[in-house]
């Protein structure tokens, strides 16, 4: 089952994806959540600290900062090892990616 929660900032999307993710994971279900807000603060509703929400290097640049030599990651799978975290309750988690200077517009 894959579940995308979208809508306009402040309506509500970072508690309901933590919470939906959270209370399957208490059921046994295995939880992968992937935060793809440019601002990623889906970690805090998971459980985590907000030194390891911040501290959780973005797929995408961690992909971009690795040697030019490393083997990429061949599988999705190995990405969410690699560069993701298991929150309080299970859930796995990964920050897609982020905007490190927030600018208007
Ligand atoms: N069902 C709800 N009832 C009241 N306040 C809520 C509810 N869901 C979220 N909030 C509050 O609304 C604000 C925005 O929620 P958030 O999940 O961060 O939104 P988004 O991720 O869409 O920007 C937060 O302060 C959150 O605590
Ligand atoms: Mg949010």
């Amino acid at each position: 089952m894959k579940i995308a929660v979208v809508g306009k900032g402040g309506t509500g999307k970072t508690t309901t994806s933590g919470t939906i993710s959270r209370l399957l994971a208490r059921q046994g279900r295995e939880v992968i959540a992937l935060d793809c807000d440019t601002n990623p603060n889906l970690g805090l509703s998971l459980g985590l600290s907000v030194e390891e929400t911040y501290r959780l290097a973005a797929v995408r640049q961690a992909l971009d900062e690795e040697d030019s030599e490393a083997e990429h990651a061949p599988s999705v799978l190995e990405m969410l090892e690699r560069f993701g975290v298991t929150a309080p309750d299970g859930v796995r988690l990964a920050v897609v990616t982020k905007i490190e200077q927030l600018k208007p517009g």
